[in-house]
């Protein structure tokens, strides 16, 4: 029965809790990396609980990619506070203009009624470029917001697969995955443990800021993500997941 689905899904998101150390998991039924009605639902069920804690003048970081376009798609538009901004979490123009996070940052600023700021800045940059990148003032005040963020919602990618999508040499690639790199979060590759392999240089979100936002929501689905979700919620307690079934269940057998 319904019910029975819904208690067996209950049960599986204290499961998670527990083992993943985290405050909160919302799990939906189904595989999102196969159906599209379930990433869907990973859309609304996360604009939902992002709703819940917007207040006046505060700041959302949000990042790039097919899970947060579906978070800024699914919003239902309303404005619920005043002077809301809305900006991406880190530099990087990917080449898909729907999934960017500049696209997306300003998508959800519409929907809410508030304001976004986009940051121009390609996603890998020579160490020389970057220091005249950032002293910008326009890069600059992109900096101080993202600093200054309340609120992220952020995608979480598997470290083989979003190199690739970001077009690292396949020695790159190679050796992250013998350095043990398993996630790709704002910017960022991680092990299974959560130790950072590697950044690739652009202006954006830090580890250290990360771990001091008030309320920060990843979401993933789909099997495949399993170790890149349990790699990125040993970086912070306080935080909420929001996956489905078949990651889930997959976490469970691996952890
Ligand atoms: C990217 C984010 O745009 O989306 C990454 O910058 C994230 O940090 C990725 O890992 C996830 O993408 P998707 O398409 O699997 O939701």
């Amino acid at each position: 029965s319904v019910i029975h689905e819904f208690k067996g899904i209950s049960q599986l998101e204290k499961t998670l809790e527990k083992m993943l150390n985290v405050e909160k998991v919302i799990i939906l039924p189904g595989n999102s990396a196969e159906d599209g009605l379930v990433l869907k639902d990973m859309g609304k069920i996360t604009s939902a609980s992002l709703k819940k804690i917007i207040k006046d003048n505060c700041i959302i970081g949000i990042t790039g990619g097919n899970t947060m376009a579906s978070v800024a798609e699914e919003m239902i538009p309303g404005k619920i506070a005043d002077n809301v901004l809305v900006i991406p979490a880190r530099g990087g123009l990917g080449k898909d203009v729907e999934t960017q996070a500049n696209s997306i940052a300003a998508k959800l600023a519409q929907k809410l009624g508030g304001n976004y700021k986009l940051l121009h800045v390609p996603d890998s940059l020579e160490k020389e470029a970057l220091e005249v990148i950032r002293k910008i003032e326009d890069v600059k005040e992109s900096i101080d917001f993202i600093n200054k963020m309340n609120i992220l919602v952020f995608g979480i990618g598997r470290a083989d697969t979003m190199a690739e999508r970001r077009n690292l040499p396949k020695e790159k690639i190679d050796a992250l995955t013998k350095d043990g790199a398993v996630a790709e979060a704002f910017g960022h590759y991680f092990d299974i443990k959560g130790r950072e392999i590697w950044e690739y240089l652009t202006v954006g979100l830090t580890i250290e800021k990360y771990k001091e936002i008030d309320h920060v929501i990843g979401v993933a689905g789909g099997e495949e993500k399993a170790e890149a979700i349990i790699a990125v919620s040993s970086l912070r307690k306080k935080m909420t997941i929001v996956t489905d079934e078949e990651a889930a269940k997959k976490i469970i057998e691996i952890v």
